[in-house]
């Protein structure tokens, strides 16, 4: 197959827009010879952090996705895993893999934190070092500093002590310095959502998109939206009653979503984002563990299918949550970090300190009854 990889040059790491046709106005200008019936504007490609769209102009050759060929004037999204090839006419050209993968994946580097409020040691020396396509949990009892952790990570508190980096291409980024750099890459979660209460889910995330990107068509807008709250697992009626709900809140007295729609409603707002490091506090708190553990199982399909780095504070996981993280990263009073390392060999750290054994108990008790006990 023919590779027409002029579009190479077009720079790969920001959102773009590719005009393809014979017009010497386009982007990738291709001859009658080397496409067939190619019209002067045949197609437009879109990049939108991680995304690829494409519309046909209604050329009379068309423009392909296999088989199918697009309706005009209407953007259509290019899944990766989805498709062979993508033909103009009967011409295939080939679409680069780098185009899926514009922005480079990002991890999480840390030095030795430590960091008091009004005297008070809340961080004291925890690090961290969490790989792309990874999911990394902090446990620990209430006031142990978790949040204060994420705050310290995600550049909203500065450490006393202590640098957080984010690692991309193998260069270092130090996220307090050059936080303006780094922000549209961290996606973060607060323990208590700021959603507007009045708003439709679907109002609230419109916004959201229009003011992070400015040039989006209602077409885009409308398809990230659904696509995002249908990876968050709402399907077809679900999704439109979802969708349509007021977010509502207790404060307001506005009746709206349930616990477990309003936390995927908040991961909605985050998500389509499209941060490569997602880091959540509590994403799961307040839901029935049957709840929690879907909302863990999604973030594992979604950090693994994008290759995010995931950190999330989490309490009491059931065993199967628990397993799903591939770190666990525990912390005690005072902000003192007391095992970081593979969630799977948690367990056996602690019988052999402790001198105890954990039959078929959840692990994640285990673990917190052995902290008291420390
Ligand atoms: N703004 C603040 N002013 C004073 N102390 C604070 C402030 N924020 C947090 N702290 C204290 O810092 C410590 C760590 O708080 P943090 O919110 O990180 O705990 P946590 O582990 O997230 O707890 P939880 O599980 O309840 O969410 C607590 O003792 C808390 O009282
Ligand atoms: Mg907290």
């Amino acid at each position: 197959m023919k590779k027409f990889g002029k579009y190479k040059s077009v720079g790969l790491n920001g959102d773009f827009e590719i005009l393809i046709g014979s017009s010497q106005t386009c982007t990738i200008c291709l001859t009658e010879t080397e496409v067939p019936g190619i019209a002067k504007k045949h197609a437009v490609l879109k990049r939108i952090r991680d995304r690829l769209f494409i519309q046909d102009f209604g050329s009379k050759s068309g423009t392909f996705i296999d088989n199918y060929r697009l309706p005009k004037n209407n953007w259509e999204e290019i899944v990766q895993q989805g498709f062979k090839e993508i033909k103009l006419g009967n011409t295939p050209i080939g679409i680069d893999d780098q185009l899926f993968r514009g922005r480079p994946r990002i991890g999480i580097k840390t030095t030795d934190l430590y960091y008091d409020i009004s005297g008070k040691i809340v961080c004291n020396g925890v690090y961290i070092k969490a790989k792309p396509g990874t999911m990394t949990a902090i446990m620990g009892p209430a006031g142990c500093g978790k949040s204060i952790l994420l705050d310290l990570i995600n550049g909203y508190r500065t450490p006393n002590t202590g640098e957080v980096y984010v690692i991309r291409d193998n260069i270092s980024i130090n996220v307090h310095q050059d936080y303006k750099i780094v922000r549209e890459w961290l996606g973060y979660l607060p323990q208590d959502d700021v959603m507007i209460p009045e708003l439709t889910v679907y109002q609230s995330l419109n916004y959201c998109l229009k003011l992070q990107f400015t040039k989006l068509s209602q077409q885009i807008r409308e398809y990230i939206i659904r696509q995002t709250c249908q990876n968050l697992g709402f399907e077809e009626a679900r999704l439109e009653k979802f969708l349509h709900t007021v977010i509502g809140s207790s404060e307001s007295g506005i009746r709206g979503l349930s616990g477990g729609e309003r936390k995927r409603a908040n991961l909605a707002h985050e998500l389509i984002s499209m941060p490569l490091v997602l880091l959540l506090d509590e994403p799961t708190s307040g839901l029935s563990s049957v709840d929690a553990d879907k909302i863990v199982r999604l973030l594992k399909k979604l950090t693994q299918l994008d290759d995010l780095t995931t950190i999330a504070t989490i309490h009491q996981p059931s065993k199967d949550t628990f397993e799903r993280f591939d770190d666990l990263l525990l912390m005690n009073y005072g902000g003192n970090m007391v095992y970081y390392g593979a969630t799977n060999q948690a367990v056996k750290y602690f019988e052999s300190i402790t001198k105890t054994t954990n039959t078929d108990r959840n692990p994640a008790e285990y673990l917190l009854e052995v902290l008291e006990r420390l």
